[in-house]
């Protein structure tokens, strides 16, 4: 039975020898990290302990087969220096249905919160006040059973490290409508956060950057018909004053930022369409001026305008637009999470 996590404290810690002005997103890791063995079919020896190398053997399943999930999640710190989270529930629970999907144990809930009061509040050093800044959690299990037999490890590691985070994106993107390439199927593990859905795009991501798009709508892997996710973010479309974004389905992540858009645009009566969009339909919209805004939506993304999208070998490009819902819906968004807005869902959750 879990009784508490033991606490091994970093001597020294490296913050002094951060440039925090001055790094790529997910580049940069904290002094501790949170690590929990599931073995003989429990979570045992959760510990936080200094951020450090992990000893594997090579026939450690995550590496053949990619049994493995993640979380991501952001610390933000108000005026007063206090500490919140956003909606960790909402990550609690996504992790477990992943877990679930990829025959990973599920996660005792007691733990997940005490690891993340206990890690974050060690950490808030790291994290920053200002535009973009957050700490970002990164909690994920691998699976690490020593046999390369292609069946359900018996053993796992759940961790949590954290990277002090920047914008992820920053500038407007431009992206390219996908037509040939799939980033999930129906029926299979496109709606967890399975770190093969992210490897799987990175080929096809490769070859659109080299076109000059930063990223790739994924469409449905049928008839590549109907506009899905972006990968790294939920997307949503404003035709006139109605914003559009897909529903959830077994192939597109049911993101926590996308459905915080969802809801502050609903409190602040702007009307949202939740239904399928296809690519035609787009272009139709596009060519009519119909199509004002098109943003994508995710943890590290937060709200992030797209300034024209590819399909084929016609490029649209948006006009700008003053007072975008992108940027209201952001300044809401973040106000909530830093603590200088009403907080009416409460959504936030304090360290
Ligand atoms: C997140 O937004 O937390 C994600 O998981 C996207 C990731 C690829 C940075």
């Amino acid at each position: 039975m879990y009784s508490s996590i033991k606490l091994i404290k970093r001597k020294v810690s490296k913050i002094k020898t951060i440039d925090f002005d001055n790094f790529s997103f997910g580049s940069v890791f904290t002094d501790h990290m949170f690590e929990c063995d599931f073995i003989d079919n429990e979570w045992i020896n959760p510990v936080i302990k200094p951020y450090e190398k992990i000893e594997l053997e090579p026939s450690a399943s995550v590496f053949h087969y990619g049994q493995a999930v993640f979380e991501g999640m952001k610390a933000y710190k108000d005026e007063e220096d206090n500490v919140w989270l956003f909606r960790p529930d909402q990550n609690f629970f996504r992790i477990n249905k992943s877990s679930e999907r990829l025959a990973i144990p599920k996660f005792p809930k007691d733990i997940f919160f005490d690891a993340l009061k206990k890690l974050v509040d060690l950490e808030r050093d790291w994290i920053k006040k200002g535009e973009g800044k957050s700490l970002y959690i990164r909690p994920f299990v691998i699976a690490n059973q020593y046999a390369i037999q292609a069946s359900p490890s018996s053993n796992y590691k759940f961790m949590i490290i954290c990277a002090p985070a920047t914008l992820y994106y920053t500038k407007k993107l431009k992206v390219l409508i996908a037509d040939k390439y799939s980033r999930a199927a129906s029926g299979g593990v496109g709606y967890a956060k399975a770190a093969g859905n992210y490897a799987g795009q990175f080929f096809p991501t490769k070859l659109a950057k080299k076109q000059g798009f930063d990223q790739i709508i994924w469409t449905d892997s049928n008839e590549h018909k109907y506009l899905e996710e972006a990968g790294t973010m939920n997307v949503f479309f404003r035709i006139n004053d109605s914003l559009v974004t897909a529903p959830i389905t077994d192939t597109i992540l049911d993101g926590v930022t996308r459905k915080s858009i969802i809801q502050i645009a609903n409190d602040m009566g702007i009307n949202v369409i939740i239904k399928k969009i296809s690519t035609n339909q787009l272009i139709d919209s596009a060519k009519k001026g119909d199509l004002k805004e098109i943003f994508g939506a995710g943890t590290a993304a937060v709200v992030s305008e797209i300034e024209g999208f590819q399909y084929k070998d016609q490029y649209f490009e948006l006009s700008h637009i003053d007072n975008s819902y992108a940027k209201i819906l952001k300044d809401e968004l973040v106000g909530i999470q830093t603590n200088s807005r009403p907080d009416i869902h409460n959504w936030r959750f304090k360290i």
